[in-house]
């Protein structure tokens, strides 16, 4: 039976280009979405950018436009990027549109008269030079369990200890720069834990990867907080009905436009959404997404569906991170690369195939490495799948007028069912999201018929003319495997695909393969596919380090789960603000040394800190400082740096900070310590 299938992707901020990290999600989607409907079955892809929120708001604000203007911008370049790697949605819609705002109203509206919603009275963290109420990633302060300096409000780096942003000790608006004071603020929260009993059900119905499904039972056995659903003006989202001044927090209105980007689309098709989205629907919803967005889509999310009288999700397809060379993505080493500086110098295919052949339907991370992905692509698509055409097809074009056998040899029907057979493994990996192993099983059947047409040595018969015809034959063979083959690929390379369609004026489908094809004429072949060459990588590395057009890519400050599901760190996108004015007095109160360090060690239990002796002439100081992304300790030894020698010491938990070392940069691996030239005396003054 045809099954019936919606499928969404996470949708990305529109405040930055889209980038490699993002791509890891979207080609997974992708590739099941094509396999579905090469499998038969009728399935849509519905998407959008995700256009709300602070960041967005600020973002609009430095560049001197108005947030609509932005984010029409944004979604024109994330739909070239779209188009650019041969992603196949069937809509890519915005959550700020009209069908959204009235679905959001919707459901948030039967949500109230169910009483899941609640309005209390909080005391939030209010910047009075910019006259708004700060979100958690705006502020920044002292960790109020560890003691690290420079954490957001949310969360701490340091020690994972999450808080509210009105614990942090000297919060600083990371906005205007000043001190934010305590404001009473009413705001609306959604009761989730009237839901508790639905959801620890639904967690257990077996649909979800256990990974995911432990992870929501955790939260779920720790309690249901209630989740603040409203923020105040200013603010880029929609009103809330009824409560003027109030918006609805970007994550209640973000996954409701995975329903508005189906009824925009059925405003084109015509078809029945509403029957999609109906409490017992047979229709099959899965939610592709990254593993730090698992609390909305699997507490939040199916909540609200289900406080509204909607259907939830059938599944939740989680996936890890993608990682180069074991590292998070970042600019400075030049591995956040934008799909714009990706499509200069590589076609999409290469990185469709890399993701597919690593992607497995577990949440670990995935690592790419530049040298593998060079090996990779050009052994197994250049030197073993393409390479199977092109021994076979000069052949049969120049000595056989185009035309395949008349008649397919009788004692390879077998080899060819064999092909065909595979099919059932391959659509199952394919199902179940293990790429990887659909990858490998294709590949053995591309070194089987590589095999096939080296031992035939097709060019050593063609020198005989009575095996005229068994030349025909071989390269006949060679091109139905092939055919086949491609076939199998066409999730992933869609582009090689229609190539080869258009090669062998055929239809690429399951069902055409029952029959091999014989007596048949084909086109002129053409090279499909050409090897991955060293340059091209340096280039793309390069331009990303330079910092090209569009290669900040898109991690705002605020932009919290973007940031982490893309993995990526850059500048931020909103520049940081200046701090207020100061005196020459007040600058001289900073005492700034020339500081060598003697010694430099990782900190047990701390993620980010290093220990630095810092030796300034006069007396050695311990320091804490937040740099181990961007340093091995041991290659800080010996180097100068700069120190404020006069800062009160500071008890943290792994000791006391006497100082603290300048370093530039937005921070994480894109930290840069003050390294004065050797022939800085040690202690000097620096002014
Ligand atoms: O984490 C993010 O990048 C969000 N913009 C994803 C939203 S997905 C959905 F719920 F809309
Ligand atoms: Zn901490």
């Amino acid at each position: 039976m045809t099954r019936r299938i919606l499928v969404t992707s996470a949708l990305p901020y529109a405040n930055g280009a889209l980038h490699i990290g993002h791509m890891l999600e979207y080609i997974q989607t992708d590739i099941w979405v094509r396999y579905q409907r090469l499998a038969g079955n009728q399935c849509q892809w519905v998407w959008a950018d995700d256009a709300h929120g602070t960041p967005i708001m600020l973002k609009a604000q430095a560049e001197g436009i108005e947030p609509e203007a932005l984010i029409a911008r944004i979604k024109t370049e994330h739909e070239r990027d779209i188009a650019g790697f041969l992603l196949s949605p069937d809509n890519f819609h915005t959550t700020h549109s009209e069908e959204n705002r009235e679905l959001a109203n919707l459901i948030y509206q039967r949500n109230l008269d169910a009483g899941n919603i609640v309005k209390r009275t909080i005391k939030q963290l209010y910047d009075s030079e910019r006259q708004m109420f700060l979100p958690d990633r705006f502020v920044k302060g002292i960790c109020p369990n560890c003691g690290a300096p420079d954490q957001y409000g949310d969360n701490c780096e340091n020690c994972s200890a999450t808080y509210d942003a009105t614990e942090l000790a000297d919060p600083i608006s990371q906005v205007s720069g000043t001190t934010p004071e305590l404001r009473d603020s009413e705001q609306y929260f959604f009761a989730l834990g009237k839901f508790d009993a639905m959801l620890r059900e639904w967690t257990a119905s077996g649909t979800l990867q256990e990974e995911v499904a432990n992870k929501l039972r955790e939260w779920l056995d720790n309690g249901l907080k209630d989740w603040d659903i409203s923020r105040n003006a200013p603010y880029f989202g929609f009103e809330i009905p009824d409560a003027p001044g109030k918006y609805f927090y970007v994550w209640l209105d973000a996954p409701i436009a995975y329903i508005a980007s189906h009824k925009n689309l059925a405003s084109r098709t015509g078809e029945d959404w509403e029957q999609s989205w109906k409490q017992g629907s047979d229709v099959e919803l899965y939610h592709f997404i990254g593993k730090d967005i698992v609390n909305f889509h699997g507490l939040f999310w199916p909540a609200m569906l289900e406080g509204a009288g909607f259907r939830k999700p059938t599944g939740i397809f989680c996936h890890g991170f993608l990682t180069v060379d074991n590292l998070k993505m970042s600019k400075s080493r030049g591995t956040s690369v934008t799909i714009e500086t990706w499509l200069k110098y590589l076609e999409p295919e290469y990185l469709r195939y890399y993701y597919a052949s690593k992607l497995t339907d577990s949440v670990v991370d995935l690592n790419m490495n530049f040298d593998d992905f060079l090996t990779r692509v050009n052994a197994d698509l250049v030197g073993k799948v393409v390479n199977i055409a092109s021994r076979c097809a000069g052949f049969i074009s120049k000595r056989f007028d185009g035309r395949l056998a008349a008649i397919y040899p009788e004692e390879m029907i077998k080899d060819y069912k064999n092909f065909t057979s595979a099919q059932h493994i391959i659509m199952q990996y394919y199902e179940q999201r293990e790429y990887g192993k659909a990858m490998r099983e294709i590949m053995l059947l591309a070194e089987h018929a590589n095999t096939y047409i080296n031992d035939a040595e097709p060019w050593v018969k063609i020198k005989e003319p009575q095996e005229a015809e068994s030349v025909q034959q071989i390269c006949t063979v060679g091109l139905n495997y092939f055919r086949i083959i491609v076939t199998y690929l066409s999730p992933v390379l869609p582009a090689l695909a229609n190539k080869t369609e258009r090669f062998l004026d055929t239809k690429l489908t399951l069902e055409s393969l029952e029959q091999p094809l014989h007596d048949h004429a084909i086109n002129r072949f053409k090279p499909m596919m050409t090897r991955v060459e060293a340059s091209q990588i340096d280039k793309i590395l390069q331009e990303t380090v330079s910092g090209a057009p569009g290669a900040d890519a898109g991690a705002g400050a605020g932009a919290s789960a973007a940031a982490a599901a893309g993995k990526v760190q850059t500048s931020n996108v909103i520049p940081e603000p200046l701090k207020p004015e100061i005196d020459i007095d007040d600058f001289n109160k900073v005492d700034l040394r020339v500081a060598l360090i003697t010694d430099a060690h990782a900190v047990e239990g701390a993620d980010k800190l290093v220990q630095l002796t810092l030796d300034i002439g006069l007396e050695t100081r311990t320091v804490f400082a937040g740099i181990k992304a961007a340093y091995t300790p041991a290659d800080l030894v010996g180097r100068r740096t700069v120190m404020v020698a006069n800062l009160k010491p500071r008890k943290m938990r792994f000791g006391v900070s006497s100082g603290m070392v300048l370093a530039a940069g937005p921070g994480g691996s894109d930290l840069f310590i003050l390294t004065p030239d050797d022939g800085a005396t040690l202690g000097s003054r620096v002014k």
